[in-house]
């Protein structure tokens, strides 16, 4: 497959991206759904392409749909750093209470090998109980934002040891059950997307720290993966 042969095929961002300097580097957000995590690596200096099974339409940066996996197998190594935020279905406890887990594949198994196979830097998200090496482990009140959201971090270079305030999940937070709620989307920072397409995004102010972390190792040609 040619370096960049997916460029020709791919949507490009939207024109009203919040302005940042950008730090040379490229990520790629492998299941990137509306595009809360791709925020935040851009809001931290990267360029960056997401990839999706679905149209995501309102997904601001350049785009390119398709399968995640083959994606990252064909052209990973093309980018700086990798991230995957392989779908939690399978892992999660609500689907062990309302449904069957054999109905959601396990892609995240799949999908830190194929990462690891690109020989470059990785970042993967899930829920806290999936089965990741919590590297990170976030919420939005340690960022000072109103919702209660706990997300598992791996990265490729393990933890960065910068020292966060701990959770704090006073009343008026916004918990899980407001989910698809306007007011929860917005409460993430994800005010570009619809309130059902932010009931599966993650707030970007967490890859905005991760991807600051990243962008230094990178620099320093420190980051291992
Ligand atoms: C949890 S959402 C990602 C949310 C995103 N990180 C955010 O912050 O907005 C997972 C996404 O994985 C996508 N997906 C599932 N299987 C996929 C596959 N094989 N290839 C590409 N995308 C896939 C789904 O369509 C969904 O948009």
């Amino acid at each position: 497959m040619s370096p960049r042969s997916w460029l020709a095929g791919a949507r490009p961002p939207a024109v009203w991206l919040p302005e940042r300097p950008w730090n040379g580097l490229r990520v790629l957000d492998a299941c990137c759904g509306a595009g809360g995590l791709s925020m935040g690596y851009h809001l931290a200096g990267f360029d960056v392409v997401g990839v999706d099974k679905e149209p995501m339409p309102s997904y601001p940066f350049t785009f390119v749909q398709g399968d995640a996996l083959d994606f990252v197998a064909d052209h990973g190594p093309e980018f700086d750093l990798i991230h995957g935020s392989w779908p939690c279905q399978h892992f999660a406890r609500v689907t062990a209470w309302r449904g069957n887990r054999a109905d959601h594949p396990d892609l995240l198994t799949p999908g830190r090998k194929v990462m690891q196979a690109t020989g470059r830097p990785y970042v993967i998200e899930n829920l806290p109980e999936a089965p990741l090496r919590p590297d990170y482990v976030l919420c939005g009140s340690q960022f000072g934002l109103r919702v209660r959201r706990h997300r598992l971090f791996e990265t490729s270079w393990g933890p960065c040891g910068d020292l966060l305030p701990p959770c704090w999940h006073p009343a008026s937070l916004l918990s899980f059950e407001h989910k698809e709620e306007r007011a929860y989307a917005d409460a993430m920072g994800c005010t570009w997307m619809s309130a059902k397409e932010a009931r599966q995004a993650v707030p970007p102010a967490y890859t905005e720290l991760i991807g600051r972390h990243a962008a230094q190792h990178l620099g320093a040609g420190q980051v291992v993966a």
